[in-house]
């Protein structure tokens, strides 16, 4: 069959060509700069869309500086109960660093974000303060650690602050999880190794969604050429190849630049007429490595649920958590040296004492916002407990009452009492006798913010 080219058709074409070339020369307007990057002849240009730029320019305001105070004076590990890492700044020093984080973490809730009002200062109560201080001991090692990435305390480069990752945010914005496992919709289809599910982390190409926990968790090779002519018992296939590729999209997305920042292209894998770049990223992979299985991942058990991932993992840095989209965090502003503690290592290193599940734990019955009532769950719970008294005559059961952090502390412990005999009494009815059950204070008494503080512990003792 032909079509009949009528004079209409032939003049709406032109005018479809001509919108489309409008449309097209809009998309970039205006005209994107180019950057020599490299060598002359190399074709290693950097290509920026100014408008891109701009926008990016409010996200990269450094906060002034909090005022200089004193460094002499009594130091606060004199005057304070439990400071770890900051102990050898004074006392006027170690508050202006508190000043700081608020204003980088916490602007709106301030000192309340990691201490609770109408506690002391010391108590580590709040989960927040835990993963602060974890942070103030991971922000010291980037900086006298890894200097080779972020020019820390050499003098030569930007170095890290909290605001570096956290610009004002309880949470980086830039984050990532490990992806759940995949549902395969049949196994005729095989393996797709995670492709064409469009994720942005890999910019929505079809390369596998979840390149990062290979090597950014893990430490898989990152290589597409193989070192033997036969794929036998090498990595080096097609798949890997695509995993790399997925890399190398994060790392030049995180950074707003295109693969000739750190790639000769006539050879990718050599390292000869590479720009620098590519050894300083380098570095920078092994340094998100260390800090996702030496800070992050550990943290997992003192976060709340809330804050975990799809499958229940603590969230993990990339390469955007510190750059968001600049080639250096910040354009390279230094903050840094306005705090000098933040880049070395002060105090202990260790991480926080995590207490693991409860051993014994028989039952854990909630309750409602400010009631002692029991609920249908709860009495089930209750049932069970008590049916494993009856099967073991030696056990005993200490039971503990918590609520959460709202509302007046007087008020509370007297809850967390009444909920605790309102869990006895339900115990007794049922035939547990009362000398095989103990009352226990315990040391805290408000447990936290969401529903699982609102509870009763039941724990079998011998
Ligand atoms: C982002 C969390 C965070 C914020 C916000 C914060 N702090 Fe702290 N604060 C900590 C951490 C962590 C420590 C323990 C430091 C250490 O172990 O070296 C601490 C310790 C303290 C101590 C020492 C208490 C003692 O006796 O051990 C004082 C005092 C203090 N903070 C005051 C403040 C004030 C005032 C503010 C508001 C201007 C504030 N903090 C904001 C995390 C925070
Ligand atoms: C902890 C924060 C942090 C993380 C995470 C991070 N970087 Fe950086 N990066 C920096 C800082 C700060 C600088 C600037 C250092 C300086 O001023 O010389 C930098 C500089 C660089 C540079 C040099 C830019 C130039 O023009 O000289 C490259 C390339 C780079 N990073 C790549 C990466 C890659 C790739 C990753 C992920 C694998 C990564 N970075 C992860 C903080 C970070
Ligand atoms: C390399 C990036 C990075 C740096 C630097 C950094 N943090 Fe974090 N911070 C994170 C990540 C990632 C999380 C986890 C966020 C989540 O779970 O959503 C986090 C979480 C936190 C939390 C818990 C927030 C919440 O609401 O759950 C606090 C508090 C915190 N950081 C304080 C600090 C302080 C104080 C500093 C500086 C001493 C700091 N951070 C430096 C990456 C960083
Ligand atoms: C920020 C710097 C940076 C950017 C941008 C970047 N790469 Fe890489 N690339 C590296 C580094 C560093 C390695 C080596 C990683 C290692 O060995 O740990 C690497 C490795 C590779 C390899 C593996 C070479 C081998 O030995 O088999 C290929 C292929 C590659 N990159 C391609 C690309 C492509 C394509 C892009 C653009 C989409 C890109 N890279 C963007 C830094 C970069």
């Amino acid at each position: 069959m032909t079509i009949r080219r009528t004079p209409s058709t032939r003049l709406s074409l032109v005018a479809v060509a001509l919108v489309a070339s409008a449309v097209l020369t809009g998309c970039e307007r205006p005209p994107p700069e180019s950057v020599q990057h490299g060598f002359r002849g190399t074709g290693m240009v950097q290509v920026y869309n100014a408008r891109t730029l701009e926008a990016q320019a409010p996200n990269n305001v450094v906060p002034d500086p909090v005022p200089a105070v004193p460094g002499d004076g009594p130091k606060a590990k004199d005057v304070y109960k439990n400071v770890q890492v900051l102990g050898d700044l004074s006392v006027a020093e170690f508050n202006r660093t508190m000043v700081a984080i608020s204003a980088w973490v916490s602007p709106k809730e301030q000192c309340t974000y990691c201490h609770m009002a109408g506690e002391g200062f010391e108590s580590d109560s709040m989960y927040t303060k835990v993963v602060a201080r974890r942070m103030l001991q991971m922000t010291q090692a980037i900086n006298s650690k890894w200097s080779a990435h972020v020019g820390g305390t050499n003098g030569n480069g930007a170095g890290v602050t909290c605001f570096t990752c956290h610009r004002g945010q309880h949470n980086p914005s830039e984050l990532w999880f490990r992806a759940p496992p995949q549902v395969q919709a049949s196994r005729a289809l095989g393996n797709d190794a995670g492709q064409n599910r469009p994720s942005p982390g890999v910019t929505l190409a079809s390369l596998p969604y979840d390149a990062l926990t290979d090597y950014l968790l893990d430490a898989k090779e990152i290589r597409v050429g193989g070192t033997t002519a036969l794929p036998t018992g090498n990595r080096q296939n097609i798949k890997q190849t695509e995993f790399t590729f997925a890399l190398m999209i994060h790392m030049s997305n995180s950074l707003g630049v295109n693969c000739t920042y750190c790639h000769n292209s006539q050879n990718f894998a050599g390292w000869e007429g590479a720009p620098p770049q590519r050894v300083t990223a380098w570095h920078g992979i092994r340094m998100a490595r260390e800090i996702n299985n030496v800070y992050m991942e550990p943290l997992q058990a003192v976060f709340p649920a809330a804050r975990l991932g799809p499958t229940g993992d603590v969230a993990k840095v990339g390469c955007a958590t510190c750059h968001q989209g600049a080639y250096k965090p910040l354009y390279g502003a230094n903050m840094l040296k306005d705090y000098p503690v933040l880049g070395r290592i002060t105090g202990s290193t260790a991480g926080p004492v995590v207490a693991g599940p409860i051993a014994g734990l028989l039952g854990r019955v909630l309750f409602d916002t400010g009631k002692f009532d029991l609920t249908p769950d709860a009495k089930k719970q209750i049932a069970a407990a008590s049916q494993a008294l009856a099967r073991d005559a030696s056990l005993k059961v200490d039971l503990s009452g918590f609520t959460d952090r709202t509302g007046n502390a007087n008020a509370n412990a007297e809850l967390a009492k009444n909920r605790a005999f309102a869990v006895r009494d339900a115990l007794t009815a049922a035939g547990v006798p009362q000398a095989r059950i103990n009352l226990r204070k315990p040391e805290l008494v408000i447990a936290g913010a969401d529903g699982s503080s609102r509870r009763v512990d039941l724990v079998a003792v011998k």
